[in-house]
């Protein structure tokens, strides 16, 4: 295949990728974020300093709380006030191990500010309230927020947990928390009903093969009506969608995660219309497994589990 093909397909799933569906979850991540964004910005406008509330964003991986939060916070970034000096959304991943001072770091990194990795814990934290709100912070986003449970003792995990819950109390300057993580984080926010009473949790279910099928099949036609290519018939059926959303272990990203990669099959073949082996293909290339292990192929699709198929560091747990 010539390079000019390729870089047109590369472009077009460029393009696929870069697409964002606004689903049910999304709308409510993004209500809700617009409330405490109001409800902050109206308390500092009148000097008030009161306690803030936090979000949580819960779901499987797949399930696309990562890409939600990032578009969430991408579309915000535009509308709060944008002088240089000022860091009023900052992102981060829960740094591994999660102790109280590589958490601090972390946040500190984040807001632009150069750390001496001597430094005690007290004197981070320290400068991490000061410096959030010298940068007019309003929001700190923590992914992967299951992360602050993984190790380390007990105690120092309270010690996170209760850094956290300080700054939303902080008399001086609150911090609006967004987490999202992996059902984990709702384990953490149930442990410490003092934290757990300070977030709104939304909870990005998984995809029903009962109930969603419709759903699951406008979705499809939407990203293959970003493309030349035809469906075939049998794309359309109930069987298919079944296996589909099996196939994605419910979890809505990956269904678009495995719609891409399917496509991306069928222009390579240089085909004209999507067909089941695209997917069959996309499966296989994704998972290097044997058919009898492919849920688009395997007559007794319901005993595969495609998490442990598709599993990849740090994806699919
Ligand atoms: N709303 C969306 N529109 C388009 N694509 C999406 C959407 N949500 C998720 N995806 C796609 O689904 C895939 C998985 O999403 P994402 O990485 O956000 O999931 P996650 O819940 O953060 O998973 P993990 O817990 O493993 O980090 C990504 O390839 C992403 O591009
Ligand atoms: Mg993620």
């Amino acid at each position: 295949m010539s390079d000019a093909h390729l870089q047109l397909i590369g472009e077009q799933i460029a393009d696929l990728q870069a697409h964002f569906v606004r689903h049910e979850g999304f709308r409510r991540l993004e209500e809700d974020f617009r409330l405490l964004r109001h409800r902050r910005e109206a308390d500092i406008k009148a000097g008030r300093s009161r306690e803030v509330r936090g979000i949580a964003v819960i779901g499987a991986s797949g399930s696309g709380k990562t890409t939600a939060v990032d578009r969430l916070l991408r579309n915000a970034a535009s509308v709060v006030k944008a002088d240089p000096d000022h860091r009023a959304i900052i992102s981060l991943r829960v740094p591994s191990p999660a102790t109280v001072k590589y958490v601090g770091q972390t946040i500190l990194r984040g807001l632009g500010y150069p750390v001496n990795g001597r430094r005690e814990s007290w004197y981070v934290w320290n400068l991490v309230r000061y410096q959030l709100k010298e940068r007019q912070t309003l929001f700190l986003h923590l992914d992967e927020a299951q992360d602050l449970a993984a190790k380390g003792t007990e105690r120092e995990r309270q010690s996170v947990v209760n850094l956290l819950k300080s700054l939303m109390q902080d008399p001086d300057w609150p911090i609006c928390l967004v987490l999202s993580g992996t059902g984990e984080l709702a384990d953490i926010l149930n442990f410490d009903p003092q934290l757990g009473r300070r977030f709104q949790p939304i909870r990005f279910e998984p995809i029903s093969e009962l109930a969603d099928l419709a759903k699951v099949r406008d979705l499809l036609s939407a990203y293959i009506g970003k493309t030349v290519l035809a469906v075939d018939p049998d794309i359309e059926s109930d069987a298919f969608g079944t296996r589909l959303v099996h196939a994605a272990a419910n979890e809505f990203g990956l269904v678009i995660e495995i719609a891409i990669a399917a496509i991306e099959v069928a222009l390579l073949r240089r085909a004209t219309t999507l067909t089941v082996a695209d997917f069959a293909g996309a499966f296989r290339r994704r998972a290097g497994c044997i058919d009898g292990l492919n849920p688009f192929v395997a007559e007794n699709f319901r005993r595969i589990d495609p998490r442990e198929l598709l599993a990849e560091e740090d994806r699919i747990r």
